[in-house]
């Protein structure tokens, strides 16, 4: 079965990248002179998705703007005969069937995915975590639907971080399966020091089936007072299994200073319009370090 339907949860407070975010949604943050979650939203289309159900909270206008059209702004580019531009900004709006809800309270992500439900019906979809940018060239979103293709099971996306890291993440319980792919088996979020199963870790993409919503429905709040998705995919993971997919693509954490920072630095050096003159520019700063 060919996935189709997507989710993009949106609605965090983005608290790490303050002030920034205060009255901006860090998935609005710009990558050079694209938001973050455009890049995700083209990862999911390239993928396969045709629609897109984006989870918002609060300012969630600026994220339904810039997947709009802009008559005002079309006509001004178009006068001045800023074709490419012009032909940018239609494509925006016209890249998959998108719609919004609110989550209302910031009750962690396990509680927004829940939102999803009445969109998703009884499909399985994808999850793109909003402030996790992944840039490669296999979208992760699309090496997920491969291995849902083949196993027929909820997947996620997972690579192993650095143990000093591993208590801001999740852990999971896996074992090889074949290739990049492992069966998860258990899993935890933000381990206690000698909680944890591995160094690996779900990060920023996964593949959830419907039977998610009832156990999410019943999961408490967990870490941080949030109802942690980690806990309720754990439910998942011991029943008969999830795939973890150990993907290919650098992730840059949107929703992180340092993060911010590598992905606007390393998208501007291969960047057609400024590449060479930052680059240049870079290794000035670099010999004076
Ligand atoms: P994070 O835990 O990284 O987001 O959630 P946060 O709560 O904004 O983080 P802080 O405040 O900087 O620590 C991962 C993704 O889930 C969304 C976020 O917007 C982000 O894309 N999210 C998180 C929600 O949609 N709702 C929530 O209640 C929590």
């Amino acid at each position: 079965m060919k996935i189709k339907k997507a989710v993009i949860p949106a609605a965090g407070l983005g608290t790490r990248v303050l002030p920034a975010t205060k009255a901006m949604p860090k998935e609005m943050l710009p990558i050079v002179d694209k938001p973050a979650i455009q890049y995700i939203v083209e990862e999911a289309v390239a993928a396969g998705i045709e629609d897109i159900l984006i989870i918002t909270g609060r300012n969630k206008e600026i994220i339904e703007d810039h997947f709009d059209r802009a008559p005002e702004l079309e006509a001004n580019l178009a006068k001045n005969h800023k074709d490419k531009m012009l032909d940018q900004c239609v494509k925006i709006a016209n890249l998959a069937n998108i719609s919004y809800i609110r989550q209302r309270e910031t009750k962690g992500l396990g509680h927004a995915i829940s939102k999803a439900r009445s969109f998703t019906g009884d499909d399985p979809f994808v999850v793109l975590y909003g402030d996790d940018v992944i840039m490669g060239k296999d979208p992760v979103a699309a090496q997920l639907c491969r291995a849902y293709e083949q196993y027929g099971k909820a997947c996620v996306g997972i690579k192993q971080v650095a143990p000093e890291a591993i208590s801001k993440y999740s852990s999971l319980k896996v074992q090889p399966l074949k290739d990049n792919l492992y069966d998860v088996t258990d899993m935890i979020e933000k381990p206690a020091r000698g909680q944890e199963f591995s160094l690996f870790s779900i990060l920023g993409r996964c593949l959830l089936t419907p039977e998610i919503y009832d156990i999410l429905d019943r999961t408490e709040p967990g870490a941080g007072g949030e109802i942690q998705l980690t806990d309720a995919m754990a439910v998942l993971a011991r029943r008969g299994g999830i795939i973890g997919v150990d993907f290919t693509g650098k992730r840059y954490d949107m929703g992180s200073k340092l993060g911010v920072m590598q992905a606007q630095v390393e998208t501007a050096l291969r960047h057609p319009e400024i590449g060479a003159e930052f680059t240049a520019y870079l290794k000035e700063i670099a010999a004076g370090l």
